[in-house]
């Protein structure tokens, strides 16, 4: 199963703003960073959002979804400052660092100020399309509506950002006739991948998978963009509804780390990365991510601690009790094979099992591999401080068991923010 994962990330085909070469490979978009920061009490420092951005490049995420830069100074800087850290590094993967726009000029300026610093910046415009959004939020015709979205998009473009999505927001409530229009207008004006959003998760997975095979099958010039999807989580379908969207064609798939967003939040991105890793093979049609699964759980830590909101303990992939067995039958089962209770191995997602308890987070018991840790938790500690934190780890772990990775970023966390 590891090997699967560095498989997948070694397959990732090349970056091709509206087109993947491989058919089969499907894009990872996360807007942990922008949606994610939207759900109530989530705001994060500008110092946590580039911490957090160096954690998903490193688990293989295509698109980082760094923020909304229009909407406040702090988080024009956050962008600016991962579109240049994270989105110009030298590394192996670099993924296109994206900023959200609504359908207006000065939005998709900022945005473009924001991302123009990264090797592949991408700037993401919106605008409602239901008629309730149109005619209560937005008071627009359907025809404005249509034009404001053709015209922002060639603005973006003609600013010199030659990969632009589109998102009618809504998309889920839309009429679909007015769907195929629109998105073949911004086709027509240059975007490049065209994301439909249920933003208010109101739609059933047959359903949602209906409508991005009716998109597909509708909309003149698709043939040339990436579908994507964008599923919240109000009837606790974001996860069903993603890869519904994706069996039926979706190339591009919008998550968030611990599946945080608006009110119940995103598609979780540990969900749909280990659902397409798990079953991708037999039932949904052999697609795969670039995602080294082995990263995840670090990120999901590294969410929790930095947004202030606690995972669930059943939480699927990455809650507390997700590899815990407790009743008898279960834990007999388990001594004697363990596929008779696990469907992935903990191992994946980066977790260690112990011999004795079940599992351990962490594996932290000589320096270099300590030090390996601090580094993998997206940190850039060195000289004094970094020898400053292995004192204290040391003296952490001489009155501890086991040496959590919760421990290890609270000890890293006191350090760099007393710093
Ligand atoms: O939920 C939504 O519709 C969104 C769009 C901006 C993609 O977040």
């Amino acid at each position: 199963n590891s090997a699967a994962a560095i498989r997948c990330s070694l397959r990732r085909p090349d970056y091709i703003p509206n087109r993947i070469p491989d058919p089969k490979y499907v894009r990872i978009f996360d807007t942990t960073l922008r949606d994610g920061e939207q759900s109530p009490g989530a705001t994060m420092t500008t110092k946590e959002k580039l911490y957090i951005a160096r954690q998903l490049a490193r688990l293989g995420v295509d698109i980082i979804e760094a923020g909304f830069p229009a909407s406040s100074d702090a988080d024009f800087d956050a962008v600016k400052l991962i579109a240049r850290e994270v989105g110009d590094a030298d590394s192996d993967h670099i993924p296109v660092i994206c900023g959200l726009a609504r359908c207006n000029k000065r939005d998709i300026e900022k945005a473009w100020e924001a991302v123009k610093y990264a090797k592949k910046p991408r700037i993401h415009t919106f605008i409602a399309t239901s008629e309730i959004h149109m005619k209560y939020k937005l008071k627009m015709t359907p025809e404005q509506v249509i034009d404001k979205a053709r015209s922002m998009v060639a603005y973006a473009r003609s600013l010199g950002c030659n990969d632009v999505e589109f998102s009618p927001e809504d998309a889920g409530r839309s009429d679909r006739e007015f769907l195929y229009r629109i998105l073949g207008e911004v086709i027509n004006a240059g975007a490049t991948t065209l994301n439909i959003p249920d933003t208010v998760g109101y739609t059933l997975p047959t359903e949602f998978g209906q409508l991005i095979a009716d998109i597909k099958a509708n909309t003149n010039g698709i043939e040339n963009v990436i579908i994507s999807t964008h599923c919240q989580n109000d009837l606790g379908l974001s996860t069903a509804n993603t890869l519904a969207g994706a069996h039926a064609g979706a190339r591009q798939l919008e998550v968030t780390i611990n599946g945080i967003g608006e009110r119940a939040g995103n598609a979780s991105l540990e969900e749909v990365v280990m659902a397409l890793k798990c079953r991708g093979d037999q039932l949904l049609d052999g697609l795969y991510t670039g995602i080294n699964t082995q990263h995840i759980i670090m990120a999901s830590k590294m969410v929790e601690e930095y947004s202030g909101l606690r995972v669930q303990p059943h939480k699927a992939i990455v809650g507390a009790n997700a590899f815990a067995h407790e009743s008898g039958i279960h834990q007999d089962g388990m001594l004697k094979h363990k596929n008779t209770y696990e469907i992935i191995s903990p191992e994946d997602i980066g977790l260690l099992r112990s011999n004795e308890s079940g599992i351990v987070l962490g594996k932290l018991s000589a320096s270099t591999l300590f030090f390996g840790d601090v580094v993998q938790l997206g940190y850039d500690i060195d000289g004094k401080e970094l020898d400053d934190l292995f004192a204290r780890f040391k003296a952490v772990a001489g009155n501890k068991k086991t040496i959590t990775d919760d421990d290890l970023i609270a000890l890293v966390s006191d350090e760099v923010f007393q710093s």
